[in-house]
């Protein structure tokens, strides 16, 4: 029987490795980590994250191939490929800071496998790693190795958070990097065959390393790229008239361009899209390539300018000033149908209204205040960030309460924001909100979920992104 183990039992690792341990039933799968309560929570009914569908391929595996466990020199000693999908953020100092990754996870995880291990191994890489991280990780490897052989791949994830298990079951491909050499292809062999139980050959992908790991940042830069251009179209339709709605259908007709991924927002947010960008501008800077670095640098550059144009356009309209007025934010995690909450625009829309003295009343449905006050506390690296200032002062923490329904939100409240494309922000009896709000009662909709004629018929001043503007809004222009 092949023995997996997975170092890092997160968003990518645990839903990775229940789906391999669910398709592969001849494969028993362990998946480790250091933090106890992370691995408590995966062994209880309360799983560590949210995900649709998790449970359910969890509690069919758990306890038979698939085993989640705080022994991680054990379960890396017994395995015969090692997944590493270890936290790999920014560095915040020295060499490279705000931009190169911070690889002390995976250098520590890599210099514990050459410790334990007693047998030949396939250490795979899962997380997104700067490109030629591989040939780092094996020297450290084989420096260490006494006499084991270790061969390393690139097989990076591109599951997406809230369709994780969707993503899994079906991917749009599976890609493999390895050394050229026999013993490099045998490794590829052998982690194909692990996904060859349900993906069809024709979409597993081999490589070489550095085209994988290249080939990751490449995709989370393109992806977010759109994203970029369809917010900066968004800020040309409300200057213009036009609807961006409307732009982003006629031009995803053309098959060249494609229908997906063009909804604008208050920008993206996530664990990936900014730090890989950031990333891939660092290691274009270290390449002596500083226009393929700056032409990177504007897709965040425009998503940062999103979320301030947000947060203007709120103040302006509010007559210049939220100070003490109390606005509604409705939805904090990064999109929907997730938890989490990193780099989510919530944060830095939530501060830039607390820099204008706002009072706000959050609610997410997955959320803890916990969390939300942790986000919006934390000292940010400030990369050029115009919102990410200082950490909030104690006094600034209290003009925030976090509150676990959207009635309770809105509530005598001048302002309600939509952050996050909750289903349930699209069926809320608005007419009851308007009812419960101070007047004029505005609507900014950061995504786009709200039907904003109704909305106005029922007297709301609506502010939905790139869309034609009411003339409310209109006569009170954003200054930037
Ligand atoms: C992304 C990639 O999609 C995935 O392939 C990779 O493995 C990890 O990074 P994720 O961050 O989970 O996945 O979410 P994604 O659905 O890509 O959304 C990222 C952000 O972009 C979200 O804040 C989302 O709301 C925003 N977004 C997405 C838009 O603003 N408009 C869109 O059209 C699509």
């Amino acid at each position: 029987m092949v023995k997996i183990c997975c170092i890092g039992a997160g968003y990518v690792g645990g839903p990775t490795m229940a789906v391999i341990a669910l398709k592969c039933p001849d494969i028993e799968v362990a998946v480790v980590d250091i933090s106890v309560p992370r691995i408590n929570a995966w062994n209880s009914d309360q799983l560590p994250i949210y995900e649709p569908g998790l449970e359910d391929v969890v509690k069919q595996c758990r306890g038979k191939n698939l085993f989640f466990s705080t022994d991680v020199e054990k379960h890396v000693c017994e395995a015969d490929i090692v997944f590493v999908s270890v936290n790999t953020p920014t560095k915040t100092r020295g060499l490279g800071a705000g931009k190169a990754a911070d690889l002390t996870y995976w250098e520590s995880a890599a210099r514990m496998i050459a410790d334990v291990s007693k047998s030949d191994k396939i250490v795979v890489e899962k997380s997104t790693v700067p490109v030629k991280t591989a040939e780092a990780i094996e020297k450290i490897l084989t420096h260490n190795s006494k006499g084991i052989n270790f061969q390393i791949l690139s097989n990076p994830e591109f599951l997406a958070e809230g369709t994780a298990i969707e993503d899994l079951f079906k991917p749009d491909r599976v890609l493999i990097g390895g050394r050229e050499t026999p013993e490099g292809q045998k490794a590829i062999k052998t982690l194909k065959d692990v996904y060859a139980h349900w993906v069809p050959e024709e979409n597993i992908i081999t490589t070489n390393l550095w085209s994988a790991e290249l080939s990751k940042l490449a995709a989370n830069a393109f992806l977010a790229q759109r994203i970029s251009s369809v917010n900066a179209m968004s800020a040309l339709c409300e200057a213009t008239g036009a609807n961006v709605t409307e732009v982003s259908y006629a031009i995803g007709k053309d098959t060249r361009i494609g229908s997906k991924f063009l909804n604008p927002s208050v920008g993206f947010g996530g664990s990936c899209f900014q730090k890989d960008i950031l990333n891939l501008v660092y290691i274009c800077e270290c390449n002596g390539l500083p226009e393929v670095a700056e032409y990177w640098r504007q897709v965040i550059k425009i998503n940062d300018y999103q979320k301030s144009r947000f947060v203007n356009r709120i103040v302006a309209s509010m007559f210049n000033t939220v100070s003490n007025k109390k606005i509604a934010v409705l939805g904090f995690a990064f999109k929907k149908d997730t938890g989490d909450t990193r780099e989510t625009p919530a944060i830095d829309v939530c501060k830039g209204l607390l820099g204008d003295k706002a009072r706000l009343s959050i609610y997410d449905p997955q959320v803890t205040e916990d969390q939300i006050q942790r986000d919006l506390s934390m000292n940010k690296f400030d990369w050029d960030h115009p919102l990410h200032l200082q950490p909030m002062s104690p006094s600034t923490v209290k003009q925030v309460s976090v509150v676990w329904d959207a009635y309770v939100a809105t509530k005598d409240a001048h302002g309600v924001c939509i952050l996050t494309e909750w289903n349930e922000f699209k069926t809320l009896d608005y007419q009851k909100i308007y009812d419960n709000m101070q007047k004029p009662a505005f609507i900014f909709d950061g995504r786009n979920v709200v039907d904003a004629e109704k909305l106005r018929e029922i007297g709301f001043i609506v502010y939905s992104i790139g869309k034609p503007l009411d003339a409310w809004l209109k006569d009170m222009p954003a200054v930037a």
